[in-house]
């Protein structure tokens, strides 16, 4: 059966933004902490647009590689059963590797609607843009807003079978315990048969993985102080940009990479009437990009309730898309 275009809409998430509460909180804590969450404004989602593009950062390419070439067997894994789906993912940004998938399943004429799932609504205009011209045939619906609570829109919209997408080694961007309970809070809002396919990024040589967020050109740095400049925009904050630098990490043991922006120098800054101190050199943690291990991955899969259907890797061995399925 063909798919025709049902509708194409956005549904906005009403809750009240957090911004200035988990900002003030992370700044309260030891060591300050900013969530990376909030490095996605306008001009964050420009400078990761250039991260991706960037020779150093392997991991666009490598899951690319795998949405480009090894399509069918990801078409096969989700369509086991012939029932029509919701494909929902989650920060999906502008679509550019699962459009390789959704292409491929209206070219099968696969009943199903896209469910792009995005903090940031400037990316979901373009990315709905850019799919009404590229699959004018695929039914989409955006959902805007944090994952979980659109998830729960998602299952009140319809309550067909989900498949859900959570590419680009996102999962990375949570610690090892903040992923686990991230896999199981994802178990409990799916029923049993749905699928979940989740991109890691693998360890690998250290340097590779490092100079991937060190980059020569300095995209990474100006990536994590646009937080700051988003701050002084958004909550009238006085953050002095030029008085810190970024620094990166790469733990190959536990495979965490992580950034801090360091302070240059004694400072004060002001949000509201709240004044945050800062030593010479002190750190604000910025954000992890955790690298995994096979082993790490069937132990996640297995302990938050799924079981690994598949595991597509790139040519390269450098980055893994697994497939789980609720059990
Ligand atoms: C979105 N996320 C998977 C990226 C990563 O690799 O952790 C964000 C990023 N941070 C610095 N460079 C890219």
């Amino acid at each position: 059966m063909n798919l025709q275009l049902v509708s194409n809409h956005k549904i906005e998430n009403s809750q009240t933004d957090n911004f200035h509460s988990d900002i003030v909180e992370g700044l309260k804590s030891t060591p300050k902490k900013l969530h990376s969450k909030y490095f996605y404004d306008k001009a964050g989602d420009r400078l990761f647009q250039q991260i991706m593009a960037m020779p150093e950062y392997y991991l666009t390419n490598c899951e690319l590689d795998i949405f480009k070439n090894k399509t069918q067997e990801i078409t096969d894994a989700i369509t086991f059963d012939d029932s029509p789906f919701d494909l929902i993912e989650l920060g999906a940004g502008d679509a550019m590797k699962s459009s390789f998938l959704l292409k491929n399943l209206t070219d099968n004429q696969i009943d199903f609607t896209y469910m792009p799932i995005d903090i940031s609504g400037n990316i979901l205009s373009v990315l709905n843009e850019k799919l009404n011209n590229e699959i004018p045939e695929l039914e989409i619906v955006s959902l805007e807003g944090e994952y979980f609570d659109m998830l729960d829109k998602a299952t009140s919209i319809s309550n067909r079978r989900k498949v859900v997408l959570f590419l680009g080694g996102n999962i990375g961007n949570m610690d090892m315990e903040e992923s686990y309970h991230f896999c199981n809070e994802l178990r409990r809002k799916l029923n049993r048969g749905d699928i979940l396919l989740v991109g890691f990024d693998l360890k690998k040589n250290p340097h590779t993985i490092l100079n991937a967020y060190n980059d020569a050109a300095g995209i990474t740095s100006s990536f994590n102080l646009n937080l700051l400049v988003r701050m002084n925009r958004e909550l009238e904050a006085d953050f002095d940009v030029l008085n810190y630098q970024h620094y990166q990490t790469y733990d190959p043991v536990s495979g965490a990479c992580k950034s801090y922006l360091i302070s240059l120098a004694e400072q004060n800054v002001h949000i509201g009437n709240e004044v945050f101190h800062f030593e010479e050199n002190e750190v604000i943690d910025m954000e992890i990009s955790q690298k995994f291990s096979k082993k790490n991955i069937r132990n996640m899969a297995n302990n938050s309730g799924f079981h690994i259907l598949n595991e597509i890797s790139d040519s390269k061995n450098w980055f893994v898309d697994s497939i789980w399925q609720v059990v």
